[in-house]
């Protein structure tokens, strides 16, 4: 098990390098695309509701979780094909769900929530799973 955890920033790095171009750098030079600076939003965000049903407090959604349908990816490739808007209205579904859950299956709603997160990264772009793992209950 030791041995498991010791790999981990390594396998971080590896994952991470994964959902950028072969160099290493970025595609888009002129900076961050619109979908990665909702998926940071989507994160950050997630992390604060993460907490609030930790605490028991009502589920709060802030970040605009429909714009996953629209946003524009630094890899436009990323995005075609049928996998990529299926994986995004399953999110969209489960962040509709989760905002609209009665208090006492907010946390069964958030998982699944996180879990569509997971699918879609699976298939598109694993770099950032071993942080959505982090969303995790
Ligand atoms: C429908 C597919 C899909 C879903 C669902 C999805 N992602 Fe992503 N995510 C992507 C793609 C594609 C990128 C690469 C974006 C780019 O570089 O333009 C990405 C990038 C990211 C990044 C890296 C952003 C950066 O700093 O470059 C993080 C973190 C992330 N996603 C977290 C999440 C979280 C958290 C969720 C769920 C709340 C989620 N994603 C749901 C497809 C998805």
């Amino acid at each position: 098990m030791k041995k498991l955890i010791a790999l981990f920033p390594l396998l971080a790095i590896l994952l991470w390098q994964a959902c950028k171009t072969e160099s290493g750098k970025p595609l888009n030079p002129n900076g961050d695309s619109e979908l990665a600076i909702l998926m940071r939003q989507m994160f950050e965000d997630g992390e604060r509701v993460r907490e609030q049903i930790k605490n028991g407090q009502p589920v709060d959604i802030q970040v605009d979780f429909e714009k996953i349908m629209t946003a524009k990816a630094t890899d436009p490739t990323k995005m075609q094909g049928k996998e990529y808007p299926h994986f995004a209205a399953s999110y969209v579904e489960a962040m509709k769900a989760l905002r609209d859950a009665p208090p006492a299956e907010a946390q069964d709603k958030y998982s699944a929530m996180v879990a569509t997160c997971m699918n879609c990264h699976e298939q598109s772009c694993p770099g950032p799973m071993v942080r959505i793992k982090k969303l995790t209950l």
